[in-house]
């Protein structure tokens, strides 16, 4: 597709990101096994087959140190070329004390002491969402030329745990992605003027204080992440028309306009089923819908109240089979099939072998986005990606941006498997020891090298409470 107006204003982005996933993780075969489910379902119900799990000596922030390290080392970025370093995380590690500040002081280890003193930078959380307001916060710091010729680093880190033999048990994962935002970016530069957001307070999935794992509505909070997303997507529509970014003609949609999509990935299935809403409610008032129903064989059912509240819709059970007859079989059609395809099945590799990420999920779907579209010889340059990120509680965000001529550098030889490294399968007993806290701190399952680990929490006095040590291990 091509676009239509080049803006005036500075393009800002992202420059290059790495990523930092740890080494232990669970395969579905024996997951499903031990709880009882069909692996099929797993596989293809979820989306999932191998689910990483952090070792006795990971956390958010390690994880995050270890992406930022690897990001400024291959971009031979020293601390000063650093004005701001942000981590999203909803896996934070402290009341007060925020994850980046723990995040600068492992990357002094390596460039010294009050290396980074002369940046700023906070802890953002808004469930799986922050990190998209920690990027458009950079941007705009960027855009508002404050930084001083320097980039601003965004670190999205997770560990997505759920409690032992519930549903979201299968939707696990933990990782990191650090992001590198600049001016006259490399890889992607952000479209201007177009970032919507909504934001609703909600109970779909929370983690009270204290609380190890979350407490979730799994199908009340895939319903609003995608009536979320819609209307976000809805205030993006006006605002790319009325500035001029998109020009929609005649039984056109906006998705025709939006070349890859990339969007919050709790699990590989719901990446599919966000696309499947969007498309419906993009091309319903379209020509095509007419083919696209003759193609079903039925009519799109209607709520009983369509004006109705989440609730009632989800109450309204009659409605609710129909609709998932309805999206499963438009799920089938060729329609849909040529969009996704096209438009985002790149971007859901990487989630069927990492897991859930929160925060980082959406990002390491670019990641994935960028080297399968490069493994299928697609050149992207110029091509417009669609970002749909959601956070429970809740808030979404859509915001688009362009692939820049430079993006082939940078994806050269991007390789997944082997920039996580190679992998220690866990049985399921190991599994459920680590969740027991059988093993200590220091009694990790893999031998750490040339990456930040944790060491101790709590010194043996009053005053160390709380105290997280960290090393790096060469
Ligand atoms: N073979 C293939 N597919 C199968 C199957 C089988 N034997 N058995 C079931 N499935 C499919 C179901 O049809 C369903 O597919 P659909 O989504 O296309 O309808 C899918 O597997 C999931 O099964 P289902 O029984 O509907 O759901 P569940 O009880 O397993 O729960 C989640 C799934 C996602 C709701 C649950 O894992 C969860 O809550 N995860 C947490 C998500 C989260 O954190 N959300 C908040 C942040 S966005």
């Amino acid at each position: 597709m091509s676009i239509m107006r080049q803006s005036s204003i500075m393009p800002v982005g992202i420059d290059d990101l790495a990523i930092y996933i740890p080494k232990l993780y669970l395969d579905y075969r024996d997951f499903a096994e031990a709880r009882g489910i069909d692996p099929q379902k797993l596989e293809y119900g979820i989306g999932i087959r191998k689910m990483t799990i952090v070792d006795t000596n990971q956390d958010s922030a390690c994880m995050a140190a270890n992406a930022c390290l690897k990001l400024m080392q291959r971009n031979h970025l020293e601390p000063n070329d650093i004005g701001r370093l942000y981590v999203a995380t909803e896996s934070g590690l402290d009341e007060s004390k925020a994850m980046n500040s723990f995040v600068v002081g492992m990357l002094e280890q390596i460039y010294g002491e009050d290396s980074f003193e002369h940046a700023g930078g906070i802890e953002c959380k808004f469930a799986c969402v922050s990190g998209s307001y920690a990027l458009y916060d950079n941007a705009n710091w960027i855009r508002a030329e404050e930084n001083n010729n320097k980039a601003a680093i965004v670190v999205v880190s997770d560990i997505a745990k759920y409690d032992v033999g519930s549903s979201g048990e299968y939707t696990q994962g933990a990782g990191a992605v650090a992001m590198l935002i600049k001016e006259v970016p490399r890889l992607l530069s952000f479209d201007p003027k177009v970032t919507s957001t909504t934001i609703k307070n909600e109970y779909d999935f929370y983690r009270p204080f204290g609380k190890e794992t979350p407490l979730v509505n799994g199908t009340y909070s895939n319903l609003l992440y995608l009536i979320q997303v819609r209307k976000a997507f809805d205030s993006y529509k006006e605002k790319a028309i009325r500035t001029g970014l998109i020009r929609i003609n005649d039984g056109e949609s906006i998705t025709d306009h939006i070349d890859l999509f990339t969007v919050h990935l709790p699990y590989r299935k719901m990446g599919e089923k966000a696309l499947a809403y969007l498309l419906r409610h993009e091309w319903r008032t379209l020509p095509r819908w007419d083919s696209v129903i003759k193609e079903i064989g039925f009519a799109e059912p209607v709520p009983k109240d369509p004006r109705g509240t989440i609730e009632s819709i989800l109450a309204d059970t009659e409605f609710m089979k129909a609709d998932e007859r309805f999206r499963k079989s438009f799920m089938q059609t060729s329609f849909y099939n040529e969009v996704y395809e096209k438009k985002m099945s790149s971007s859901l590799e990487a989630s069927s072998i990492i897991g859930n990420l929160y925060t980082a999920s959406m990002y390491m779907g670019f990641r994935s986005l960028l080297e399968y579209e490069d493994k299928k010889n697609h050149n992207i340059e110029g091509k417009r990606i669609g970002f749909g990120s959601y956070g429970s509680g809740s808030s979404a965000m859509v915001f688009s941006g362009v692939i820049q001529p430079a993006y082939k550098e940078i994806v050269k030889g991007m390789n997944l498997e082997e920039e996580i490294g190679s992998r220690t399968k866990l049985s399921m007993d190991q599994y459920q020891g680590l969740r027991e806290n059988e093993r200590n701190l220091n009694d990790s399952y893999v031998r750490a090298k040339d990456e930040f680990v944790l060491v101790r929490i709590g010194g043996s006095t009053a005053d160390k409470a709380g105290v997280r040590e960290y090393c790096y291990c060469n």
